[in-house]
């Protein structure tokens, strides 16, 4: 049996972009993303992520205004290596930033931020909002490369990029996968960084993530509001906290 006192629980960020997609939709001013925020973490979030895009498309600076004014509120502001969004970041100061890549057409973040191959502009960045008292995160994919270079880059924490686990085709291919994040997770552990994942995460292939011991947080968004369509916002949340923590119970 594994020594349950070397597990750290598993934390529930809750990324409310798509409440926004749904109120861009239509130009409305519902659903409000404030009371989703406050919903989510009365149903168990321990904290709350939104993608400042610089398109805009979902989240606008009125919400980051908004949630980073509620004082009790843990918001992890998730934003392009830009100056606009670092001024952003700097003026608001949410508890957390993490840094991810971002193209105007993709759909989603496609792909893990290229540490490696800009470290100088990445590292810069991390000291100005580490400067601030901003937890700085980089958003990556599950690769030693990129791993040894968030640590170089003096990362407070990473999140691994979960996509590839997310759409793979086969269970051989999901195993392959979730074997990836998992030796990825410990690589960075042991170099000292907190490790959180996420993308593309379900209440149903949530739990063999959940189960990686070095893994202490996860960010979920697209299928929790998804599922809130049927079942509303509370019920989703609560749903995924107990299907994290069952998966992570599979480690006593
Ligand atoms: N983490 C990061 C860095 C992301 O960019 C996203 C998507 O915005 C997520 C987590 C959440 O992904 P999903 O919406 O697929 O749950």
């Amino acid at each position: 049996m594994a020594e349950h006192n070397s597990i750290a629980p598993i934390r529930l960020g809750v990324n409310v972009d798509h409440v926004a997609t749904l109120r861009q939709a239509r130009g409305t001013t519902y659903p409000d993303v404030v009371a989703a925020a406050r919903a989510a973490v009365a149903a168990g979030a321990d904290s709350i992520t939104v993608h400042l895009r610089e398109d805009r498309r979902h989240i606008q600076d009125a919400d980051v205004e908004a949630l980073t004014a509620i004082g009790e509120l843990v918001v992890n502001l998730e934003m392009a290596l830009t100056d606009e969004m670092i001024e952003i970041a700097l003026s608001r100061q949410p508890r957390d930033a993490c840094l991810v890549p971002e193209r105007r057409e993709e759909l989603t973040t496609e792909g893990g931020l290229d540490v490696a191959g800009q470290l100088e502009a990445v590292t810069a960045a991390l000291q100005r909002l580490h400067a601030a008292g901003i937890n700085a995160a980089l958003f990556i994919d599950p690769e030693a490369e990129q791993i040894d270079a968030a640590a170089r880059a003096g990362a407070h924490h990473i999140e691994l990029h979960t996509g590839a686990y997310a759409d793979a085709s086969d269970d051989a291919d999901r195993e392959t996968q979730r074997a990836r994040i998992a030796s990825a997770a410990e690589h960075a552990a042991a170099q000292g960084l907190e490790v959180h994942a996420g993308h593309g995460l379900t209440v149903d292939n949530v739990g063999p993530i959940a189960a990686i011991p070095a893994i202490v947080e996860l960010n979920i968004g697209h299928a929790l509001i998804a599922d809130a369509v049927f079942v509303g916002l509370s019920e989703a949340v609560r749903a995924m906290r107990a299907a994290m923590d069952a998966g992570r119970r599979a480690l006593d």
